[in-house]
This record gives C-alpha cells, sequence and structure tokens, in this order.
C-alpha cells in the first residue's frame, strides 16, 4: 500500500464526525461495501450518484459545491485544476454518506503533452509506444487530479468525409482492437486505483464512425453481419482489456437511439460480453432522444434511457428532475436505479476512491506551481512517438532526406501554426508549449544552411469554411487570416524559393477541420494552399510535401508532383521536432497507413477489407460489368498498411508449416525480410488471410497479425507467425463465431496491397 494510499484510508476511518456509512469494515469486499451502502442511500441520493456535470469555467463554484453537499452530483467533467476538484471533493465529502466524487475528462491523444492523434498513433504499428503514450497520459492526468478519462476512442472509420476520423485509429478491426487493449493498459496501467492510473471508458458505443455519408451525428443502419465481423470487436477487446467504462454514442443504430437501446447495453454489452463497468451518456444525449423522435419529452428520455442501461448522464438534469416522478408512478422500477448507481459506485471502488478520496487530488501544500513546468511534461515519449507515426507516401529522386546545409525554401500555412500541431482532442496541451515545423528545422539547421520562410497562403480563403473555424473558436484565436492579398502571399514564397535549393511546404488542414461535427464534401487540399503548389511546382525546384490533416485526403495532384510527400498528421507537442528528424535523415521513417487513401472522394469507402463480390474488378483487365469506376484507376491511391523507409525492404520465401490444420491444431507461416538498402531501418510485416470459400461472403483478405522489425542494410531474418484456428473464425449468419473448413490463403507483405502467399486447408 502507497503512503499516500495509507494515509486517505487513515483518513477516512478517523475523521472526525464520520458516520456509519460506507462501514469501514468492509472496504476491502467490493459486493458487500457496496451493499451496505446503497441500503443507508436515500432515492434522492441515488439519483445523485447518476448525474455526472460539466464544470464551464465560469461556472459558480458555491452553488456546484452546495449541490455536491446535497449529494445531487456524482462525478464531473472538464475540471483540471487541483484546487478546484480538491474544493469539489471536499463538499462531497461533507455530504450526508460521504460518497466520494469522480473527475472525468477528455485524455484522447496526449494530457499536458500532446502526443500524435489517433490516426498518427495508429500509423506506428507499435504497440508498446502505444502504449507508453496512454500510460504518460494516465501519469500526468492522474497528477491533474483526474480519476477517468473519455477513451479510447475505437469506432472503426471507412469514410474520411467523417471529421472524427483523426480521433480513432482506422479502418481495420484487427489493427483498432489491439490499440484498443494496449491504451486500455496504459491509461489503468496495473490497477486503476493506482495514484498514477486512470480509469478508462471505451467510446462511442456503438458503430459511430459508420454514420451515414460521413455526416456527424447522421444514423447509422447496419447489417449484424458486418457489425459483428467489422465494428463491434475494437469496444469489446477494450473491455476485455478491463476498461471500467463506456460512453454510449450520440447515433441511432438500425433505428433505435443508442442511448434507449436495450439490446446495445443490456444483452451485448452487459449480457453477452460480461460488463460490469459504468455506462455513461455522451454529451446531452438523454435529452436529444426527443429530437431523434423517440421520446416525447424529458421525462420519457429519461425513462428509455435508464431503463436501456445508460447509467450516467452526462451535462444534462434529465435524471434529476424526472426519475424521482417516474419512480413514484412505477414506470422505473428501483431495481433499474439501483442497478446504475451499483455500476457508479463499483467504478468509484475501482478507481480507488473510497480508499482514498483525495489519492489523485493530493494535499494543497503539493500543487504544482507551474501545470506546463518542463519536468511534469513527456517531451522525450512525445518526440519518439511523434517520429513513429510518420508515414512516408512518395519520394521520388532521393528527394529525402534534405541535406542540413541546404536552403530550404518553408513555406505553408501549417508550417508554424503550433495550435494546428496538437490536433483537435488535445486536452490541457497548450499551444505555447508545442514546436512547430519552423522551430524544429531552425534547430536542426541552426549553424548550417539557411531556412527561408514565408506562410504562402492561407489554409482556406473560403468564408464560409472560416466562420465554421471561427465558430469551433478553441482558445478564442483558432484562425489566423493573413489579411494580405493571396498573390501577394504566393509571390513572396515563389522568392523564396527561387533562392532555395529545396521547397518545404506544410500544408493540409487546419485542426477544427478534423473534429467533431468537422465533416466535409471534399477531400482536398483547400483551394488556397492549391493555388500556392501550383505556383510552388512552376519553380521548378524539388517539391517536399509535408501534409497535416487528421483525414485520408485525395492527393492526386500531390501524388503525382511533389517529389516527396510525408503524411505527418497532426504529430503534437513534438511534432516540429520529430518531423525535422525525418526530414534531415536522422530518423528513418517507418509509419505504416492505417486507413486507406482513395483517388477521389467518388470512391468512398475505400477499405481494403471489403466483401468479395461476383463481378470483381480485375487490376490490369478493365471491362465492363465488372465492379468497378470507369472514369479512373480502380483501387485506392494509397493501400493500407502502405509506407515506404529510406531502405528498401523485400519479403520472400514464403512457407508453411504445414499445408493442413487439424481442428484445434495451428500452424507457422515463415517469411524472409531482407534490408537492400544503403541505411538501417524498421519495417511492419503484415500477415492477412482470405477465407476461400465460408457459408457467408468474407472479405477479400484480413489482417491477422503483424511484427515490426529492425534491420542493419544488408540483414535479413525469417519472420514466423503463429496462425491457429482462432484467427480463422468469423461470424456466421447465425452470428456464431466459428471456422469453418476449407482453403485459406496466407498472405505476406509490407502493405495490404502487395503481398505473397501460400494456401492451407482447415480439415
Ligand atoms: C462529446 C463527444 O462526442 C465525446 O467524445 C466527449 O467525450 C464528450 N463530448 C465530452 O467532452
Amino acid at each position: 500500500m502507497t503512503a499516500r494510499l495509507a494515509l486517505g484510508l487513515c483518513a477516512v476511518l478517523l475523521s472526525p464526525g464520520a458516520r456509519a456509512a460506507p462501514d469501514p469494515a468492509l472496504l476491502n469486499d467490493k459486493p458487500a461495501f457496496i451493499a451496505d451502502l446503497m441500503s443507508q442511500m436515500t432515492l434522492d441520493e441515488k439519483i445523485g450518484q447518476l448525474r455526472l456535470i460539466s464544470i464551464g469555467p465560469d461556472m459558480p463554484r458555491e452553488k456546484i459545491a452546495g449541490e455536491i453537499a446535497a449529494g445531487r452530483i456524482g462525478g464531473t467533467f472538464n475540471s483540471v485544476v487541483h484546487a478546484d476538484n480538491r474544493m469539489m471533493q471536499d463538499a462531497a465529502r461533507k455530504s450526508r454518506l460521504r460518497i466520494p466524487l469522480f473527475f472525468a475528462y477528455d485524455v484522447v491523444h496526449g494530457h499536458r503533452t500532446i502526443f500524435p492523434i489517433g490516426l498518427g498513433l495508429a500509423s506506428s504499428w507499435d504497440m508498446g509506444a502505444i502504449e507508453r503514450a496512454a500510460r504518460v497520459s494516465a501519469i500526468e492526468a492522474a497528477a491533474d487530479s483526474l480519476d477517468m478519462t473519455f477513451a479510447p476512442m475505437v469506432d472503426i472509420s471507412r469514410d474520411p468525409r467523417w471529421g472524427r476520423t483523426s480521433e480513432g485509429f482506422g479502418e481495420d478491426p484487427y489493427l483498432v482492437s489491439r490499440i484498443a487493449q494496449a491504451t486500455v493498459k496504459g491509461y489503468q496501467g496495473p490497477s486503476p486505483a493506482r495514484a498514477d492510473s486512470i480509469m478508462a471508458s471505451v467510446k462511442h458505443f456503438a458503430l459511430y464512425g459508420a454514420v451515414e455519408g460521413g455526416r456527424d451525428y447522421n444514423v447509422v443502419d447496419m447489417s449484424p453481419l458486418r457489425m459483428y465481423q467489422d465494428y463491434l470487436p475494437p469496444y469489446r477487446a477494450a473491455i476485455d482489456a478491463g476498461a471500467g467504462g463506456v460512453m454510449v454514442a450520440l447515433n441511432s443504430i438500425n433505428g433505435i437511439p443508442a442511448s434507449a437501446n436495450t439490446w446495445l447495453l443490456q444483452d451485448l454489452l452487459r449480457k453477452d460480453w460480461g460488463f460490469r463497468g459504468v455506462a455513461v451518456s455522451d454529451h446531452g444525449a438523454i435529452t436529444e432522444l426527443v429530437r431523434h423522435g423517440v421520446a416525447r419529452d424529458g421525462r420519457e428520455a429519461a425513462r428509455l434511457a435508464i431503463r436501456a442501461g445508460v447509467d450516467m448522464s452526462m451535462a444534462d438534469t434529465l435524471y434529476l428532475q424526472e426519475l424521482p416522478g417516474l419512480v413514484k408512478s412505477g414506470e422505473v422500477n428501483v431495481a433499474e436505479i439501483d442497478r446504475s448507481v451499483r455500476n457508479v459506485l463499483g467504478a468509484k471502488y475501482d478507481m480507488g476512491l473510497f480508499h482514498d478520496p483525495y489519492l489523485r487530488i493530493g494535499a494543497a501544500v503539493d500543487d504544482p506551481p507551474d501545470l506546463y513546468a518542463e519536468g511534469r511534461m513527456h517531451r522525450a515519449d512525445a518526440r519518439e512517438l511523434a517520429r513513429k507515426a510518420l508515414v512516408l507516401l512518395e519520394n521520388r529522386n532521393q528527394a529525402l532526406p534534405l541535406a542540413r546545409t541546404a536552403a530550404v525554401a518553408l513555406v505553408g500555412p501549417l508550417a508554424d501554426s503550433p495550435l494546428d500541431m496538437m490536433g483537435s482532442w488535445s486536452a490541457a496541451g497548450k499551444g505555447q508549449s508545442s514546436i512547430t515545423l519552423r522551430q524544429g528545422m531552425e534547430e536542426a539547421m541552426r549553424g548550417k544552411g539557411r531556412l527561408l520562410y514565408a506562410r504562402g497562403a492561407n489554409v482556406t480563403d473560403d468564408p464560409r469554411v472560416v466562420d465554421y473555424l471561427n465558430f469551433l473558436n478553441w482558445d478564442r484565436k483558432e484562425v489566423f487570416q493573413d489579411p494580405r492579398p493571396p498573390a501577394d502571399m504566393i509571390a513572396e514564397a515563389v522568392g523564396l524559393a527561387g533562392q532555395a535549393d529545396v521547397i518545404v511546404a506544410a500544408v493540409g488542414e487546419s485542426r477544427g477541420m478534423s473534429h467533431e461535427s468537422s465533416s466535409r464534401t471534399r477531400l482536398d487540399i483547400p483551394a488556397s494552399q492549391r493555388s500556392l503548389l501550383h505556383a510552388l511546382k512552376a519553380t521548378g525546384k524539388p517539391l517536399v510535401l509535408v501534409l497535416m490533416n487528421g483525414r485520408p485526403l485525395d492527393l492526386q495532384w500531390e501524388s503525382a508532383n511533389a517529389d516527396a510527400l510525408l503524411e505527418t498528421w497532426y504529430s503534437g507537442t513534438e511534432g516540429g521536432h520529430a518531423i525535422a528528424d525525418v526530414l534531415f535523415g536522422d530518423y528513418n521513417p517507418a509509419g505504416k497507413l492505417p486507413i486507406s487513401f482513395p483517388r477521389s472522394i467518388g470512391q468512398i469507402p475505400t477499405y481494403y477489407n471489403h466483401p468479395r463480390v461476383g463481378r470483381p474488378f480485375v487490376e490490369g483487365k478493365p471491362g465492363n460489368y465488372t465492379s468497378q469506376y470507369f472514369e479512373e484507376k480502380n483501387g485506392p491511391l494509397y493501400p493500407f498498411g502502405y509506407g515506404l523507409s529510406y531502405t528498401d525492404f523485400t519479403v520472400s520465401d514464403i512457407s508453411l508449416s504445414s499445408t493442413r490444420m487439424e481442428r484445434g491444431g495451428r500452424l507457422a507461416a515463415r517469411a524472409t525480410v531482407a534490408n537492400i538498402g544503403q541505411r538501417p531501418g524498421e519495417t511492419v510485416v503484415q500477415l492477412y488471410l482470405r477465407d476461400e470459400t465460408a457459408s457467408v461472403v468474407r472479405p477479400v483478405k484480413e489482417l491477422r497479425d503483424f511484427r515490426r522489425v529492425s534491420l542493419a542494410p544488408g540483414e535479413s531474418r525469417v519472420i514466423q507467425f503463429d496462425i491457429g484456428e482462432e484467427d480463422l473464425k468469423f461470424f456466421n449468419a447465425r452470428l456464431e463465431h466459428v471456422a469453418e473448413p476449407g482453403e485459406f490463403e496466407v498472405q505476406i507483405g509490407l502493405d495490404s496491397r502487395a503481398v505473397r502467399s501460400q494456401r492451407f486447408e482447415l480439415r
């Protein structure tokens, strides 16, 4: 037991005026402790526990304290200040039963230190590194008195129009499930009750990434097969990894909003999956049941949500107002309230708060004077993660790496934009702490080459988009619009390019364009930046594009015209250093795309693991009456799993230990991976399986395993993957998880398209 825990326990046991409840003697027996506590709670006190409120900067603190002391609040979010949380916890300790509050926050890709956005983290394919990012986030968040995060966000997303694609980990159920496990492990550590851990709440349950047309908050209509096979596994993986919380999605699923969906929240989540934690609503989602048109008014909305199994209502007062009357009239049973209260108290118990309500708040004397002091930040981790998140998409004529001694013209509206570096959902991150590309390159070139800088263009000059971004208005300075005429800005950039050996252009989307509610109808780089790029191309100087964006973009022009393309997503606090490390060759990029890049918006969806069809398009054999778009090349521009390196790798000699697998058996698949280039480097060897025939239509292939390997120039290594019957399973028409006998193809490669294969039979 830590000293802090022991002290806290004493506080619970010995503080003057302590009442009988909760009974400290039962503290180490969770079910008995909670049952004893609940036996002493009034209905109002129970209902109070189901309320999760957002703490805004201008909310009157005394009023909140009064509500808490009256037992009308169970937890808060958006308060990250020690003194505030201490004051609120003090108020909870004054309530009749002294039930502690918990403090939650959106710690999504870092807390004070910001890591790359979800798509960036996923591009690393490095589970150890991703777990480390979540661990560091937990350490920083817990040190800021937080107990819970609304993460990981594991919504599979196959429609890049959806702005929240940026937050998730891409299109593939297997990769996202592995990341779900790694992040839960990182946030919660060995136990969510530790002072340096926070509880994970997986979101958005469920299927939020499949909103129709990629338009945020839209409906989801999906077949059960697709749900079970592709969209549900990551939530399940997070829960199996021990996530203590679930956030219920805002969307409806096949006609029933998730927040009123008994099948989802009880049959699937609790009965089938055995989830025992707490289910919280999303922001205002219970009230929104009225707008979905399934509830007449707030009273009916509260009834539907509590009966379906939404334990806590976030940011509304509906439970508080309506549940007492609903219980009185018999429309809601006390047993239904009790079920949710038990889940809330259980989560608080698991967070260690009954043992020590001040576990993460600590004592006032220990409050950090400077929350952004270097010692509190984890810059080395951020730089390491950011480097791993970078994906080299093109590199012609060895345009990269750059010589430090070169004269470089750095242009583009994202080259020196500290807020954009962090991406959306950057929690308590501050722009002042983040290193821009300009700063990173200046440091790398100091005393050597020459760095010339011009902004060149605004992210967009479209007044409609500018208005939208200003409306989001983070930090009240979200959109900087350079007032100069676009032609002048371009002329300045072109002038600098004329004096340089090479142009580096940082272009893409501002972070607000890839955020909640930020759905797009186009996937191109906005026109203002496009004009800049065309003018730069016309100079004839080598053109390196550093892309910053939160979704796959349509890069047809860029891929044909740039000499090098580096996808950096939004790479976080240390992004500028990390990108400079790659540009100057101090780090050899190894990131791989966790999501396919379409050629055009009309191709959406473009995910690699699509179900088979009767008339597939065959590459090289275009023709009528096959499943294709006739106006342009078929298939993605950059496939899932793709990413280049400064060295070259090959995969050869695929072999299987047997051409047969018996039921319950295993076999080994081997391949030789070689570094045939001049530099040491890392790559990700990927294993895909294709089920040749089954009782239902199966995907053309599915990722089943991968390995990151590091090889010296000239080195080769045999990589072995173990395949078991479990890996061959899928959901059949009765939604049973089965492996059916027949042929399977094992494909091994360095992306989902370029693979070599062998076959075996399951008997
Ligand atoms: C709404 C978002 O959908 C959700 O992801 C987030 O956790 C909550 N707001 C709380 O900020």
